[in-house]
């Protein structure tokens, strides 16, 4: 009979700890417990325990190994029972892991289980380095986005690195592009599968540092829990009387009949609001009001038969059709009928005033004539008397031109110019 009070856990790694049994209960035969208990990393996250099955069992006991797993002290109920020598688990790294397991007879009464062997797996590292909040999100089927933040007691230069690995890759790979937005981690890494496929393997992530004092931590994820497809883009929207029709692009990369959307729709005010759920990708909206002005957008959910992710796409650019003019048209009615009023009457007005002149010419005033006449005589008798022969040519060309251009004028001029000679 097993007496939990008395084990001794053991906390040196690959340490195997024993359990100290008391007697056996009168007629049954404990079993001698599985030896080697040992472990070795198959993968970056995954673990093979392994052990050498119990010696002197008799032949009529059919043997099996019953085996749980404890994180942190905290039972996982992870039970099994197998045949085999080994069992394959994921780790977390960041915590300690321990791993047990013993003997057991099974359909028979006569011999009561082994006790149990355990090892256990002390995580590396400072704690308090290791990454924290490691999400990811599979976007589109197509590529996979894992978010990180460092560890509180991590430097700020830790120089964190994703690997990732799920079945059908050969060996692990290496996440290359890293980005780093308001203390928050980030690497893109392509994932996807042929179209056919349906199931799809689990994915380990490990995120460490090459420093030895940076903890590393591993989650495993199951990838239809993190699908979130792409956001749908209008293709069409259109009204025939009173009904609106819709259509938006379709993904490519989701199999058919995987997903459903939303359609969310108001004219004006928002608590008109309705959001309408669509299977295809397409619908339309019968008898709407002819007079509004409806807003729509639109954003895709896988469903639950495919996926078991919750996660929806992005809302769709909003989009809109109707007749209702909205307030930033009136607000530019308003400002600019006016302004085009004042600008016209102001042209009109100085149209109008050129109209007028050409219509009733000023009447000439005789008096600024006369003035005109004389002013003009003094000039031209200075001037000429500078002149000298040389310039005769000049002058000759210019009486001609006075000539023809102020007939009035001409007779004094000449007179002048002659008088000067
Ligand atoms: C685990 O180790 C055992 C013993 O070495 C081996 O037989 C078994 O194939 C291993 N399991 C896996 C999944 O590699
Ligand atoms: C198994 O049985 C053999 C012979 O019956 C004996 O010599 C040996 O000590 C036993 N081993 C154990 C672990 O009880
Ligand atoms: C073991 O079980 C069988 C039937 O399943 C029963 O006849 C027998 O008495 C049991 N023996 C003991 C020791 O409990
Ligand atoms: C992280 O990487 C940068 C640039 O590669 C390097 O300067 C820095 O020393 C690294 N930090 C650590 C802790 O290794
Ligand atoms: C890295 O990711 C960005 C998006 O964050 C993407 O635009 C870019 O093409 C990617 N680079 C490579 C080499 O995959
Ligand atoms: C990821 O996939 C895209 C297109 O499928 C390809 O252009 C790109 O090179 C791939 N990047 C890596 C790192 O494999
Ligand atoms: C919408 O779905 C129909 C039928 O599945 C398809 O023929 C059409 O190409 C899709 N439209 C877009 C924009 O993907």
């Amino acid at each position: 009979m097993d007496r939990p009070g008395a084990s001794l856990p053991c906390w040196l790694l690959l340490a195997v700890c024993w359990v100290v049994t008391a007697g056996t209960a009168a007629g049954a035969k404990v079993l001698p417990p599985p030896s080697n208990l040992d472990y070795s990393f198959i993968q970056i996250c995954t673990l093979n325990w392994t052990w050498n099955p119990p010696e002197n069992v008799s032949s009529n006991c059919d043997l099996e190994y019953s085996s749980d797993i404890v994180i942190d002290e905290i039972p996982q109920d992870k039970r099994e029972w197998s045949k085999s020598h080994f069992r394959v688990t994921d780790t977390c790294l960041n915590e300690e892991m321990r791993f047990k397991v013993r003997s057991e007879c099974k359909y028979d009464n006569t011999s009561k289980p082994s006790r149990w062997v355990e090892t256990s797996l002390l995580p590396k590292g400072i704690p308090g380095t290791a990454a924290v909040d490691l999400g990811c999100v599979w976007h589109n089927l197509e590529y996979m986005v894992c978010t990180w933040r460092p560890g509180e007691n991590a430097g700020s230069d830790t120089n964190y690195s994703l690997f990732y690995w799920f079945d059908g890759l050969k060996n692990h790979k290496k996440c290359s592009n890293y980005s780093m937005h308001q203390g928050t981690f980030g690497c893109i890494f392509n994932f996807s599968f042929p179209k056919l496929t349906n199931t799809y393997p689990a994915i380990s992530i490990l995120v460490r540092d090459d420093s030895e004092e940076i903890r590393p931590v591993c989650a495993s994820k199951n990838p239809t829990t993190l699908v979130k497809p792409a956001t749908p883009r209008w293709v069409k929207l259109s009204k025939i009387d009173d009904e609106i029709y819709l259509e938006w692009s379709e993904s490519d990369t989701f199999p058919q009949n995987c997903l459903f959307y939303e359609v969310g729709y108001h004219n004006g005010d928002v608590d008109s609001a309705q959001i309408i759920k669509v299977e295809t990708n397409y619908t339309s909206i019968p008898s709407v009001d002819p007079n509004s002005k409806y807003i729509f957008k639109v954003r895709a959910k896988p469903k639950p038969e495919c996926y078991s992710s919750k996660l929806y796409s992005d809302w769709s650019e909003e989009k809109s059709i109707g007749e209702k003019t909205d307030s930033t048209f009136y607000f530019v009615l308003i400002i600019a009928i006016p302004a085009i009023v004042a600008v016209s009457t102001i042209i009109l007005l100085v149209y109008l005033k050129r109209l007028k002149i050409l219509i009733l010419p000023p009447i000439p005033d005789p008096r600024e004539i006369l003035k005109r006449m004389f002013g003009e005589q003094n000039d031209d008798s200075q001037g000429c008397a500078k002149d000298d022969s040389v310039n005769a040519l000049d002058r000759f060309i210019k009486e001609e031109e006075i000539h023809s251009l102020i007939l009035t004028e001409t007779p004094e001029c000449t007179n002048s110019e002659k008088e000067n000679r």
